[in-house]
């Protein structure tokens, strides 16, 4: 027995934040970061929000550690919301997750919901039940899981997203896309994290590019935004790998955007996860056989089964290149030397990540250390 779970109901499309407004008269905390405090959204969000009693925590830090959890539920304790609402991306919507987590340990629960306004396509956190909190100390990026922490409304609306700058646009968009990737070959695929898988990938081929040359483009805002959170719900249901293994792992000692690792590492890992890309005389492996079917889900042509595999790498980078990402961490701007040093410490931590026993082929330290070698 299986199962897939659909809790998130999701407001989706052009004037989805209308969807606050059944908040008003209700005490509410906002959970968001001091940029966002001023912006003409947080304005929006606040007219919808009427007459609601508003509380804003916006002492959220990128990569939140234990301390900024903590402030935010002394935020929460002092206030007592009947709802909590996360705007803005990762790091903020991770903070309010687990400051609801641990209030709900504390036994204060705030019965209007968990509402989730994402300002970036790409991390799926609106409808996951994971978050991740660094250890500054260990270098560590600790992912956390609950069902605590999974929100009741994802609000999706383009507008959220429009004023993101291109380069948090293609790196939020290649996160989507490793997750759509590592959700369809990981050891929990099923039927319909495959169906979300390969739509995510369809719609981000078509629309990615597009946010990212013109943000103010919102048929492209809208579908790729979609996409982003149908890669969050295939990953909630299969499992990621080791691309995220390797990402938590550097990201924890290097500071390089987490989507921007994930696109370095991917075609790498493919390849790892493959075979190496020769594949066994007897034909192409299973884990290949994904790759090659995802491959022609999208459309892509190869002359034969197994060259979809590297054709699938070659998607990646072109795309890559039309975002104007890095192809390797020291063209990321990380110090060659340090990396070098650093890898057996980050290989060790890699194999230890929750997301790398997702990995559809056994990965230890070496093969890993091996892989961080090759995207120095
Ligand atoms: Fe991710």
């Amino acid at each position: 027995m299986h199962r897939f779970q659909l809790r998130t109901t999701l407001c989706y499309g052009p004037e989805a934040l209308g969807e606050l407004s059944g908040l008003s008269g209700r005490r509410v905390l906002i959970v968001t970061d001091g940029f966002m405090v001023s912006t003409p959204l947080m304005a929006r969000v606040r007219d919808q929000l009427g007459d609601a009693i508003v509380e804003v925590f916006d002492q959220v830090q990128p990569n939140p550690d234990i301390n900024a959890v903590t402030a935010g539920l002394r935020a929460y304790n002092a206030f007592d919301p009947q709802a909590v609402l996360a705007i803005g991306g990762g790091s903020a919507i991770d903070t309010a997750k687990v400051v609801r987590k641990l209030a709900i340990e504390q036994g204060r629960h705030a019965e209007s919901g968990f509402f989730i306004l994402p300002t970036t396509s790409g991390t799926g956190s609106e409808v996951s039940s994971y978050a991740v909190v660094t250890d500054h100390k260990s270098h560590a990026k600790l992912p956390l899981e609950s069902s605590d922490m999974v929100a009741d409304v994802a609000i999706l609306d383009p507008e959220a997203v429009r004023t993101a700058p291109p380069r948090l646009t293609a790196d939020s968009g290649m996160d989507a896309i490793s997750h759509a990737v590592e959700a369809y070959v990981g050891k929990g695929h099923n039927d319909f994290s495959d169906a979300l898988a390969e739509k995510s990938l369809r719609l981000a081929h078509q629309y990615l590019v597009r946010s990212f040359l013109d943000g103010d483009d919102m048929e492209a805002r809208e579908h790729q935004h979609t996409a982003a959170t149908m890669a969050g719900i295939a990953f909630e249901n299969s499992s990621l790998g080791i691309v995220h293994g390797l990402s938590h792992s550097i990201g924890g000692s290097f500071r390089v955007a987490h989507g921007r690792l994930n696109g370095i590492l991917l075609p790498h890992v493919i390849a790892f996860n493959a075979g190496e890309l020769g594949f066994a005389p007897s034909g192409l492996t299973p884990t290949a056989r994904r790759y090659a079917a995802l491959a022609a889900a999208l459309g892509l042509t190869a002359a034969s089964q197994r060259n979809l595999v590297p054709a699938l790498c070659e998607w990646i980078k072109k795309l890559r290149r039309d975002l104007e990402m890095p192809a390797s961490i020291t063209e990321a701007g990380v110090n060659r030397s340090e990396y070098v040093a650093a890898i057996p410490r980050i290989a060790q931590q890699a194999a230890g990540d929750y997301c790398t026993s997702g990995n559809p082929v056994p990965a230890g330290t070496e093969q890993l250390a091996a892989i961080l070698t090759a995207i120095a």
